[in-house]
Parts: structure tokens; C-alpha cells; sequence
């Protein structure tokens, strides 16, 4: 996996530096919100979903980090970043570490952490409007929406202490994580103008990495520790969260994730090498250790 990781390095890079340039100065009025923006913005998260849009984009032919997919990784990045900031409030998840730092509204307060993620997810789609692209912006909103993140976390919330079936945890994982990696991905491929059954079959291989994505999530919380997730480990059990742990126990869930990346592999067979980097993200969202 050396070419993978020199390639998330290079995403890495790349992206900080975009939003570095598209995020308000943290000495611009009001200061304190556009310091929370900053802080969370640039805690250290590992930009999967940014690195699965411009991997996307390059093999559907576009050159890497075009400047409309730097920005769209980017925004996304940003949304992302707004919903772990809600997903740790007190009347979410109530966590206290988010990428190895005191969480936004420890370090600032609540009213403050609920404002900054309000304005990240609105200067993101200031920035998408600048592509030009309605299509992508359709992408993002429904992989965001009711029908995508936030129906996904009502039913997480909602589903708290309860005995929950593996359909309403599939629900749960498929739209609260899934929505937006598939979207992640389908973003890329629609800014180099794929063809629709290109984009169906990136389709079905986001889906795929996306619900193992949380999978692998939910069995990190249990087997992993808070130092090495810069995380709360163990925050899950603790508030009886509808996990796939929970459900099916931790060895059928390895198995699960193992299968849906095996699909998601076969998802991507018809873009031969040029899938390279796309399947080997898939390999490495099943092992990673953070
Ligand atoms: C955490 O996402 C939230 C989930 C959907 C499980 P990541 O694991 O991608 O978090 P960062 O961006 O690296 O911090
Ligand atoms: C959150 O799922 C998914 C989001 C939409 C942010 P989790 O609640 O499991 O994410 P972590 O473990 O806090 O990162
Ligand atoms: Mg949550
Ligand atoms: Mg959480
Ligand atoms: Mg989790």
C-alpha cells in the first residue's frame, strides 16, 4: 500500500492548503467562530472522503486535483467536518475528543459548536455553487439530507438503549456514513464526466466502502482506545448505540466488512489499473487502525 499512502499524503496536502485558502482568516469578525471553523477544520482528520472524490475523478480521466475537484474535496471535507461537531454535541453523542483534541464545544462552548457547524456546511455549498455543477450539488444534498446523513443520525439517536433488527442498523450505517462516502465518490466521477453506467457501478462501490466504513467504525470503538482513535473508544456500548457489533457480534462484522469490500472490489473490475488507487482504499478502509 505505498503508492496509497503517498497518494493520501498528496490528497492530504492538497486539500489543507485549498482550505486553508477557502476558509475565513481566524482574525476575521467574528473572530471566535471562524477559530472553531479552523480548529476542528484542521485537528488532523485522515480526508478519506476528499481522497475517494479525486481518486474517483483522476480514474474517470480527469488530472489530478483540477481545481473544481480541489474545491469540491474540499467542501466535502468541510461537511463532514460539520457533522462530527453536531455527532459530538451533548445532545448527540455528548463526546469529548474528536481527531486527538478536546471536541469543538469543549474547547469553545455549545452554542458555539452548533453555529460553526451550521457555517461549514453553508460556506461548503457557497463553494460547490462555484463550480457551476447542479448535479453535483443535487449529489451532495441528498447524500446529506433526510434521505441520507440526517436520517441516518435521527435513527441513531433514536434507536439509544433499544433492541434494535439488522435492517434498522443497515438503515442507520447506510445513511448516517454510506450517503456521503458514496457521494464522495459518484462527485468525482460526475466533475470528469463519466458515463451514467460508469457512475452506477462508482455508485454501487461507495456504497459498499461506505457501510463497511462503519462497520469497521463501530468495531474500532470497541476493540480500540481512545489515544489511538483520537476519539472516545468505547463511547458506543456506553450509550447503547445500534452498532453492527451489537447486533451481529464483533466476528460476523470483520466477516461483514471483509464481503462488502470484496464487493466493492469487484464493483470497480471494469476500470482495470486505472481503479488502482480506489481499490486499494478499499482494502484500507477494512484495516485501518484509526
Ligand atoms: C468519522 O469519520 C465519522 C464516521 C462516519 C464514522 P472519519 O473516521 O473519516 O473521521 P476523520 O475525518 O478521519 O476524523
Ligand atoms: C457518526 O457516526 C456518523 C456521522 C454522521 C458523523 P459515529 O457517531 O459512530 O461517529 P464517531 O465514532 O463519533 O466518529
Ligand atoms: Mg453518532
Ligand atoms: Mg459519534
Ligand atoms: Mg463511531
Amino acid at each position: 500500500m505505498n503508492d496509497l499512502k503517498e497518494y493520501m499524503l498528496r490528497v492530504s496536502e492538497l486539500i489543507d492548503n485549498t482550505l486553508e485558502d477557502l476558509l475565513p482568516a481566524g482574525g476575521v469578525y467574528p473572530e471566535s467562530i471562524h477559530k472553531l471553523m479552523r480548529y476542528t477544520t484542521f485537528a488532523g482528520g485522515k480526508r478519506i472522503r476528499p481522497c475517494l472524490l479525486l481518486a474517483a475523478n483522476e480514474a474517470c480521466g480527469d488530472t489530478f486535483g483540477n481545481q473544481n475537484a480541489a474545491c469540491a474535496g474540499a467542501a466535502i471535507e468541510m461537511l463532514h467536518t460539520f457533522s462530527l461537531i453536531h455527532d459530538d454535541l451533548p445532545c448527540m453523542d455528548d463526546d469529548d475528543f474528536r481527531r486527538g483534541k478536546p471536541t469543538a464545544h469543549k474547547a469553545f462552548n455549545e452554542a458555539l459548536a452548533v453555529l460553526g457547524g451550521d457555517a461549514l456546511c453553508i460556506h461548503a455549498f457557497e463553494i460547490l455553487a462555484k463550480t457551476n455543477r447542479i448535479d453535483i450539488i443535487q449529489e451532495i444534498s441528498q447524500a446529506l439530507g433526510t434521505g441520507g446523513m440526517i436520517g441516518g443520525q435521527v435513527v441513531d439517536i433514536e434507536s439509544e438503549g433499544k433492541n434494535v433488527d439488522k435492517s434498522t442498523v443497515e438503515y442507520i450505517h447506510n445513511n448516517k456514513t454510506a450517503a456521503l462516502i458514496r457521494a464522495s465518490v459518484t462527485t468525482g466521477a460526475l466533475l470528469a464526466n463519466a458515463s451514467p453506467d460508469d457512475i452506477k457501478k462508482l455508485s454501487s462501490y461507495g456504497n459498499h466502502i461506505g457501510l463497511a466504513f462503519q462497520v469497521v467504525d463501530d468495531i474500532l470503538d470497541e476493540e480500540s482506545t481512545t489515544e489511538t482513535l483520537g476519539k472516545d473508544a468505547g463511547s458506543d456500548r456506553a450509550k447503547g448505540k445500534a452498532t453492527f457489533p451489537a447486533v451481529y457480534g464483533i466476528e460476523e462484522s470483520k466477516k461483514y466488512a471483509k464481503e462488502l469490500i470484496d464487493k466493492a472490489h469487484a464493483d470497480i473490475g471494469f476500470l482495470g489499473n486505472k481503479g488502482k488507487i480506489l481499490y486499494e482504499l478499499a482494502d484500507y478502509i477494512r484495516v485501518r487502525v484509526s
